[in-house]
């Protein structure tokens, strides 16, 4: 199947124009060279309601994989975990587990990160670091066992 995704940018600054959205268009770049079609993009602030509103938005609009970047770390302004939580179905603790293993032989501020995938309505969220390259590297990790995620949440068969 063609997934579709949304890509959500959660950050302060760059919603307030004071930083470009530099995580957004590198998700988007490795979303596409996944074969993946982007088609709902958003920039909010770090603000519980507007994480909300964004994620449920292109859930409706049917993006089967939301991808965010930012929020996820241990600033008191960093609440991507929670209010995804607070609106998700069910988490799926492999994918935070997996980004947090292999990131850590990278670099060992990733014990700092809050990575995790939830499942809203029927899309898979999953919520990466706000570095650009930390976003890309980590969706590299979890992404071979996206597509069969996706089939299971859209309910249409699966080669497994
Ligand atoms: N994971 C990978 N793969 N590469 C990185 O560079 N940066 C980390 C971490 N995870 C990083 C990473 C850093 S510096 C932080 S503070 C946490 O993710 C939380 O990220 P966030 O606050 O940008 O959301």
């Amino acid at each position: 199947m063609q997934i579709q995704v949304g890509i959500i940018t959660i950050s302060d600054r760059a919603s307030q124009g004071r930083y470009d959205d530099l995580g957004g268009p590198a998700l988007k770049a490795a979303a596409a060279a996944s074969g993946w079609q982007v088609q709902a993009q958003a920039l909010v602030p770090d603000d519980k309601p507007a994480i909300q509103r964004a994620v449920r938005e292109q859930a409706a609009g049917g993006c089967h994989l939301i991808l965010t970047t930012g929020g996820t770390g241990v600033a008191l302004r960093d609440v991507t975990p929670e209010a995804v939580r607070e609106i998700g179905l069910r988490e799926l603790p492999g994918f935070g587990e997996a980004m947090r293993r292999e990131s850590l032989k990278l670099t060992p501020n990733a014990i700092l990160s809050r990575c995790l995938a939830v499942v809203v309505d029927k899309s898979l969220v999953i919520c990466l670091p706000g570095k650009p390259k930390g976003a890309v590297e980590c969706l590299g990790f979890v992404a071979a066992a996206i597509p069969h995620c996706v089939e299971l949440l859209q309910e249409v068969p699966t080669s497994c």
